[in-house]
């Protein structure tokens, strides 16, 4: 493949199939700088795990997490924050958000995806986002926060609108900015009713935690909880529609999953890791590094690029093949190291459960690819319109 002057485009996730592109990156030029976009983008498995576990060299703090970081968000959430700020936040968040948390939404979980997949057998069909993916989130993440069912409809446009990387409009803000501010507002006054009256959700365990006598701010428990609404709302539909489109174009794997419910938990690893939903995350080097022979500067804006380096053949055979029966070999879809998800027991019971009870109820599984439609943000990966038959 010629690629002489090849840029990495951040469109590039969008694309039907950009893994012929990210795998000349990792064997032709696996440090590649888009000057296009000022990106380092890093694609070797090694090297994105290497860089995951050292926050010291590799800081979220400089830059954010995500690809041009909002500048208000840096420093002041989990993923945009480094030890020891880093460390403080987490073992607070991790005393609020624990397996306990998740064994306790499971019957509810589980309750409301038998109802969403009963409704789509009976109309044959649905509009798997819509129907599925958008209600389902809105109710767990909804539950756990407090934030009542009609707020989140109200709240879901800024919550799409949160990652995407827009230039500011003539004489205003970008729509990023004014959906971050959106989401401020209303989180800072549902905290506000939380410290007069707790409840027994997520947003007021973390105004109440307390970890050798530090307590979180109002103003970081916002936006941590501004944080935990995008990165769940946002990964969880990535997620499932990347688990959907993979039952559509693999029909041996629809077929043996639907027969034997126990591969269920391997389905949604093997989907991580075959299309993953965060396709990457940003770091910035504290110190100028060398790596295939060239110097990434310090200060620079590097993607750790978790979609290649899950298809990367030195680390996993046949890396295109979506294999449920692999051997366990850790894929990157949660990331790694002291950043690794923190609701990645939640996103995995979601996902597991949501399948559990479609699956059954599918007489075939086709995902319409004419109507459907990518989520157009740099980060991710997923589908925003998904029209799906399944009966
Ligand atoms: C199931 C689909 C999900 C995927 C694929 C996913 C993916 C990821 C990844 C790759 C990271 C690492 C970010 C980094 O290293 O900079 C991360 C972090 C994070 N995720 Fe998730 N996530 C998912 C679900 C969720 C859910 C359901 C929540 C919350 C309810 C959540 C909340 C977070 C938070 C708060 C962080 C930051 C952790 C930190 O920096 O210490 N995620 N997620």
């Amino acid at each position: 493949m010629e690629r002489a002057h090849f840029n990495y485009p951040l469109s590039i996730v969008a694309e039907d199939d950009p893994y012929p592109t990210y795998k000349w990156m990792r064997d032709s030029d696996p440090a590649h700088y888009s000057g296009a976009e000022d990106v380092w983008v890093l694609t070797r498995y090694a090297d994105v795990a290497a860089a995951f576990k050292d926050w010291k060299t590799w800081s979220s703090q400089r830059r954010g997490n995500l690809l041009h970081d909002i500048p208000e968000r840096i420093g002041k959430t989990l993923g945009t924050s480094d030890p020891p700020a880093h460390a403080r936040a987490r073992g607070l968040v991790d005393k609020a958000f624990t397996p306990k948390t998740v064994e306790k939404l499971k019957p509810k979980i589980r309750a409301l995806a038998e109802t969403l997949a009963e409704n789509a057998r009976g109309c044959g069909g649905v509009e798997f986002v819509a129907d599925i993916s958008a209600p389902f989130n809105a109710a767990i993440l909804g539950a756990m926060f407090g934030v009542p069912d009609e707020d989140f409809i109200r709240l879901r446009r800024w919550l799409d609108d949160f990652f995407l990387r827009e230039p500011a409009g003539e004489g205003g803000p970008s729509r990023q900015v004014v959906a971050m501010r959106r989401l401020q507002e209303y989180l800072d006054s549902l905290a506000a009713c939380r410290v007069a009256d707790p409840g027994d959700d997520l947003m007021s365990a973390m105004l109440l935690a307390e970890e050798r006598g530090e307590r979180l701010s109002r103003e970081q428990v916002v936006v941590t909880t501004m944080t935990f609404l995008t990165a769940g709302f946002e990964s969880t539909n990535n997620l499932f529609t990347n688990l959907a489109h993979a039952l559509a174009c693999f029909p041996a794997v629809f077929r043996e999953v639907r027969g034997n419910a126990a591969l269920i938990p391997a389905f949604v690893e093997e989907g991580m890791r075959w299309d993953a939903a965060a396709q990457g995350f940003v770091r910035s080097p504290t110190r100028d590094v060398e790596i295939h022979g060239k110097i990434v500067p310090r200060g620079a804006q590097v993607l750790l690029h978790i979609g290649s380096a899950n298809r990367d053949e030195r680390r996993f055979d046949r890396p295109d093949a979506f294999d449920m029966h692999r051997p366990a070999q850790r894929h990157l879809g949660l990331g790694l190291g002291i950043h690794f998800c923190v609701g990645a027991a939640l996103g995995r019971a979601m996902a597991q459960l949501i399948f559990a009870e479609l699956l059954p109820r599918a007489e075939r599984w086709e995902v319409d690819t004419g109507r459907a439609e990518r989520v157009r943000t740099p980060n991710f990966r997923g589908f925003a319109k998904m029209p799906l038959s399944i009966g």
